[in-house]
């Protein structure tokens, strides 16, 4: 049940039977090319090379280095659009290509020569293909590389020798489960790096392998099978996503050095009470926690900058406001820069009945929907 209420309206409470079961809403994965409606009886997925279908040739174009398997719009010169066209390999890139887009087709594997005069490439959208490994060389020739796409492919290791440039790079959905020592070492210009849906565990992630990307602030590790929290994440970290992994406990001062952490998920986990202490998410940065799908008996303790909590799917069965509050409720708080922030509530799929305690809501006063 979701019951909303607006800023101190205590008892105003509007009632809406018609979200149980309510879920969150998914999200659209940003990058991701628009794909085309699948045919509601779906083709079979072509095994081998000779099973896919014929490479679909781009129109006649004004520039005579445009590969006959690509579209280069007169208008953009920097682009080379190679997409959704059967490709297995890929073609020769013209000099002047600074953005490139190979995704949704057959290749099964990157080789150096076609990037023999690609040095100003910026951007390689290479997902959605079969690929198994990439050269070390290929790397090399694209000196200036900021995107490098490679989700949904079949990878079973993180490329060796990446561009020092890269700002950005996606790896999710492959099979990786090693990343060779030192892969990150030099990329401290690296922001976001996404290795979500993959075979990652405790001893594939050595010791130190994110502790030199100074400059990360995404890190997507959800949905491999990690036992533990990874160690030496970088303190520039913004958000931290570990959902689907089998964590079961925090070390104490796990976040205490990360001086921007503010979103953190980890939902679908094996965390109980025993396996988060006291004030591990005590953290003044933190603006959104996802701890859904776990197994918490107690809500934990949470800092007052909080303003999205997501406790849905656990084994609660009380919550006690009067302990939760960062403030003492008997004082008579009128300071608005003291009243906890927390904003949204979940905590459905547990042990708990309407109406929610009336000290959650002389606490939280800026509660605005909770769903119980
Ligand atoms: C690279 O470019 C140069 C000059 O633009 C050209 O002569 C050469 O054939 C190109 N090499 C490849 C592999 O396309
Ligand atoms: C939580 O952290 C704040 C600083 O953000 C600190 O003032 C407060 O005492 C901490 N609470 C507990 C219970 O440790
Ligand atoms: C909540 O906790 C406070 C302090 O520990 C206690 O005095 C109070 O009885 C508790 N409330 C409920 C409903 O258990
Ligand atoms: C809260 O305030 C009341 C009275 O103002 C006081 O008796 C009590 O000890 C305080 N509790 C804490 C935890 O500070």
């Amino acid at each position: 049940m979701k019951i909303c209420f607006g800023y101190w309206s205590l008892l105003v409470f509007l009632l809406t039977n018609s979200v149980w079961g309510q879920r969150p809403r998914q999200r659209q994965k940003p990058g991701r090319p628009a794909t085309t409606k699948k045919p509601s009886i779906p083709l079979p997925e072509p095994q081998e090379p000779t099973d896919f279908p014929p490479p679909i040739l781009g129109p006649p174009s004004v520039f005579p280095d445009c590969p006959r398997e690509c579209f280069c719009p007169p208008s953009y010169p920097n682009a080379l659009y190679c997409e959704n066209r059967n490709l297995r390999k890929v073609p020769t890139i013209p000099p002047r290509t600074h953005y490139l887009y190979l995704q949704n087709n057959y290749i099964h594997e990157v080789t150096a020569e076609p990037f023999n005069n690609a040095s100003e490439v910026k951007w390689i959208d290479l997902g959605n293909n079969r690929i198994r490994t990439v050269d070390k060389q290929v790397f090399e020739k694209l000196p200036n590389l900021i995107y490098l796409y490679m989700e949904r492919n079949l990878l079973k290791e993180v490329p060796s020798d990446l561009p020092v440039s890269l700002e950005q790079l996606r790896l999710s959905r492959n099979q990786i489960s090693k990343i060779p020592p030192g892969a990150f070492s030099k990329m401290e210009h690296l922001v976001l790096l996404d290795l979500h849906h993959n075979k990652l565990s405790d001893s594939n992630l050595g010791k130190n392998i994110f502790k030199d990307l100074k400059n990360l602030m995404q890190l997507n590790l959800a949905h491999n099978i990690l036992r533990k929290m990874p160690t030496n994440i970088p303190t520039s970290i913004f958000q931290l996503f570990l959902d689907r992994n089998n964590i079961e406990d925090i070390p104490k001062d796990y976040f205490k050095d990360f001086a921007n952490l503010a979103f953190l998920r980890l939902n679908y986990n094996r965390l109980s009470d025993k396996g988060v202490p006291k004030k591990v998410f005590n953290v003044s940065t933190l603006l959104d926690l996802h701890l859904a799908h776990n197994r918490l008996t107690n809500v934990p303790m949470f800092n007052s900058h909080l303003e999205h909590l997501h406790l849905n799917n656990n084994d609660i069965e009380r919550i006690n406001g009067t302990e939760l509050c960062p403030f003492n409720l008997s004082d008579d708080v009128n300071d608005e820069n003291h009243l906890p922030k927390l904003r949204y509530l979940r905590l459905d799929g547990n042990h708990l009945r309407p109406p929610i305690p009336m000290d959650v809501i002389m606490c939280f006063r800026r509660l605005h929907s909770v769903v119980i």
